[in-house]
């Protein structure tokens, strides 16, 4: 008897064992996964953390939704068949909403614009220092057929082909961007090229094409005038603008100086309409 009811002890005890281990490993097996899961998600959203980081500087936006609407543009699509209007969505969502007479334009003068309108966003904005051009400057990007993913690498070049995702992006930006401009407009283009008006240029296809004379009043160029000028307001291209300029913008250009720009940038209480 006695002997009887030990044996049984033992057994219900090797049981109890034997489920404290299952549960024990359960618990572990929980553990790593998860632990796995966040490592490898964070591994795989450098893109993603860089354009949230950059997104939440602007407080007004749920950066979440922008992603979404960002994403849905070029993931699981062949990154040669993404059109501009793949980016409707996203424009939708994150509209541009600008002070009449500060929008700012630029052609190959990058640098200086950039250099200029960090110090003097009282004064002008370009498409890069809005919420979409700002989380998208420099970045490179694309999807895959049959996959979630946001790709860096691997991704067509600029000239590749046309419909590839950062080129729509930035083309359906910058139109939506010229949509908006309104008043007196500015653009800067560079004096230290031959034909500061270029017809493949983004400013001139896309942008110039799309000022509205019921809303645009006046373009005034900036000439930036830097040591190696080659060029100026009396370049022939710039005819060119004018002819594509909606009738009703009047036209006015001003040959200023690099050293003039960085002076007014540097100089906050020089008036935005003194700056050229
Ligand atoms: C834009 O500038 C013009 C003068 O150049 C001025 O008459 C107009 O009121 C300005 N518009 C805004 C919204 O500041
Ligand atoms: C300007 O806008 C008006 C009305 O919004 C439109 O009818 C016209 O076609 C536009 N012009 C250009 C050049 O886009
Ligand atoms: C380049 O700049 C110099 C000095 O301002 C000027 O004398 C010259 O005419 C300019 N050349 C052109 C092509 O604009
Ligand atoms: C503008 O450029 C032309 C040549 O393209 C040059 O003859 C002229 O001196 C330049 N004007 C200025 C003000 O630099
Ligand atoms: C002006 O535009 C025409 C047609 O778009 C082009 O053939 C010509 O080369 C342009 N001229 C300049 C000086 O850019």
């Amino acid at each position: 008897m006695e002997h009887e009811q030990s044996r049984r002890l033992g057994k219900q005890r090797r049981k109890r064992c034997v489920i404290l281990i299952v549960i024990v490993a359960l618990i572990v097996i929980v553990i790593i996964a998860v632990v796995l899961g966040l490592t490898l998600r964070q591994k795989k959203s450098e893109f993603e953390s860089t354009f949230f980081s950059r997104c939440e500087k602007f407080n007004q936006y749920d950066c979440k939704k922008v992603w979404d609407a960002f994403e849905q543009a070029y993931v699981n699509k062949d990154p040669c068949n993404v059109p501009v209007e793949a980016y409707d969505p996203l424009i939708a969502e994150v509209p541009f909403k600008l002070d009449c007479n500060k929008t700012m334009f630029w052609s190959k003068t990058k640098d200086v614009v950039h250099g200029f309108t960090a110090k003097r966003s009282d004064c002008f904005v370009t498409l890069e220092d809005t919420l979409l051009g700002s989380v998208l400057d420099g970045l490179t990007w694309c999807g895959k057929e049959g996959s979630k993913g946001t790709f860096t690498t691997g991704c067509p070049k600029w000239s590749e082909c046309v419909n590839n995702p950062v080129r729509s992006f930035w083309n359906r930006a910058s139109a939506a961007f010229a949509d908006v401009a309104c008043g007196d407009v500015t653009a800067m283009l560079s004096g230290s090229i031959n034909t500061p008006f270029n017809p493949t240029s983004a400013f001139a296809s896309v942008e110039v094409p799309r000022f509205n004379a019921s809303r645009v009043k006046n373009l005034n160029v900036v000439m930036v005038i830097q040591k190696n000028n080659i060029s100026n307001c009396t370049d022939p291209s710039l005819k060119n603008l004018t002819q594509t300029l909606d009738t009703g913008i009047t036209f006015s250009c001003k040959d200023v100086s690099e050293s003039r720009i960085q002076e007014c940038g540097a100089k906050p209480e020089i008036a935005c309409g003194a700056c050229w």
